[in-house]
């Protein structure tokens, strides 16, 4: 039987310029204003989506490879997705709104303060995408950089240390009675006196506990290490992960088991997959569009190796695209993950032509080879997903006009037809919203 799935979008490249580099880059908008996110908002709301995660990264990363980052815009630049919010929020009325934040640049009490200023400015539909990138350390203090499982234990102490502040003010401590004229009971109101390894800081907060939940906690990692701090804390948890049905089962039971592990239920935290589907017209588009994929012409190619240098700060585009690919090109700084990622098992000899070909190369949705199909097609992957157990879909791309209506045009009235796509939102904010189903 048809289930409703939770619907999330993931504005990839964050609060950054929107659609560079594409053919139909040239719309009349300014990314580093408002509107152009305010309208995506918009749509994504009508079209019964639950949340938005705003990507984001604070740094342009090492001082060595920074040209890479921006020549083309896909490292940077990024403004605050923290910032955007509140445009965000004033446009709509019940989508989730997740920006991305690194507990490396803001300290526990302002974080506490100021998140829970935006969940009340919101009417409770804050969410946080928590993130644990340690690249951009040096920008915050000259500290020693963590390694990867002690920002994990940063961003642990982070949170609670966010979540003691939000409840620092207890139960009957807000009063609000004109017949009194007591405001608050500042005996209801704890002291908290925080000393830990890599934050120190006293409470109370000064800002109202919460009526409808807690900001929602949203979590990417996909390491043993990022599993159990999704299971210990986080409402959502960002899936990439192969979608086949012994790899969906196999990633829902780590997480459901991380949960238990901390002392929660499985349904406490909803696991969305992520997917950059390619909608088409016609099954005929979609094979049109798979054949071409594996012949890419070199311009195709180049453009696929400005995003490989700016993910993995080195540069592949003054490489000959015919002869092969060293692996001493990569320095130490390039996650050994990422490299294998792109050299696949295609051998030493294998030319740089071969990697970025094999990165270009789509499949077909109807064979479960990759995400080009029709908006029919989609929603039959999207039913099998909900036969597995699946709570919901993180679709990926940009907020340019096109890429949203590419994507969502058809795509939208055969979700809401099948009954996957949500219909009416919950009263109460995100976290409501998370919990309807
Ligand atoms: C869907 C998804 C979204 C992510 N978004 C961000 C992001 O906005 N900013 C960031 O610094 N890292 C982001 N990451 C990376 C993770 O935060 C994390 O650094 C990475 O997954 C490594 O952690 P792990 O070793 O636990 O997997 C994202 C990862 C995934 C899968």
């Amino acid at each position: 039987m048809t289930r409703p799935q939770h619907f999330g979008w993931f504005l990839a490249r964050g609060f950054g310029p929107q659609g560079w580099g594409y053919a139909s880059l040239d719309w009349d908008y300014d990314w580093t204003r408002p509107e152009i996110y305010q309208e995506a908002a918009r749509t994504l709301e009508q079209a019964g989506f639950d949340l938005v995660i705003i990507e984001d990264a604070p740094s342009l990363g090492s001082p060595e490879t920074i040209d890479l980052r921006v020549r083309h815009a896909f490292g940077g630049p990024k403004h605050d997705p923290l910032l955007l919010a509140p445009y965000l929020f004033q446009a709509t009325r019940h989508l989730g709104i997740v920006p991305t934040v690194n507990p490396a640049g803001l300290l526990p009490y302002t974080a506490a303060r100021q998140f829970s200023t935006l969940q009340h400015l919101s009417g409770h539909r804050l969410g946080l995408n928590v993130v644990t990138d340690t690249g951009s350390a040096r920008h915050f203090s000259d500290a020693p950089t963590l390694d990867h499982d002690g920002a994990y234990d940063r961003a642990e102490e982070w949170l609670d240390g966010i979540r003691s502040l939000w409840r620092s003010w207890e139960d009957g401590a807000l009063v609000a009675d004109t017949g009194t004229d007591v405001y608050a009971d500042g005996s209801r109101l704890h002291a908290i006196r925080h000393r830990g390894e890599h934050f120190a800081f006293d409470g109370p907060l000064n800002a109202l506990p919460f009526t409808d939940g807690e900001p929602a906690i949203v979590s990417p990692g996909g390491s043993g290490r990022g599993l159990g701090f999704a299971g210990a804390n986080s409402d959502v948890q960002l899936a990439l992960a192969p979608l086949d049905e012994a790899s969906v089962r196999a990633y829902r039971a780590k997480i459901h088991q991380a949960a238990v592990d901390a002392g929660r239920r499985p349904a406490d935290i909803k696991i969305l997959f992520a997917i950059q589907p390619v909608i088409t017209s016609s099954a005929d588009e979609a094979e049109r569009i798979v054949a071409a994929s594996a012949h890419p012409d070199d311009a195709a190619l180049q453009q696929i190796a400005r995003k490989q240098s700016s993910d993995l700060e080195t540069d592949l585009t003054s490489l000959d695209l015919d002869c092969p690919l060293d692996p001493a090109v990569f320095g130490a700084h390039v996650s050994q993950g990422s490299i294998r990622r792109l050299l696949g098992d295609r051998g030493p000899e294998a030319p740089l032509r071969a990697h970025l070909t094999a990165l270009a190369r789509a499949g077909r949705i109807s064979d479960r080879t990759g995400f080009v199909g029709t908006a029919e097609e989609f929603a039959d992957l999207i039913e099998e997903l909900g036969e597995w157990g699946n709570d919901g879909v993180l679709l990926w791309g940009d907020f340019h006009p096109v890429t949203l209506h590419r994507t969502l045009d058809e795509l939208v009235p055969v979700l809401r037809r099948r009954g996957i796509l949500r219909r009416e939102y919950a009263a109460g904010g995100l976290q409501e919203n998370l919990r309807a189903f």
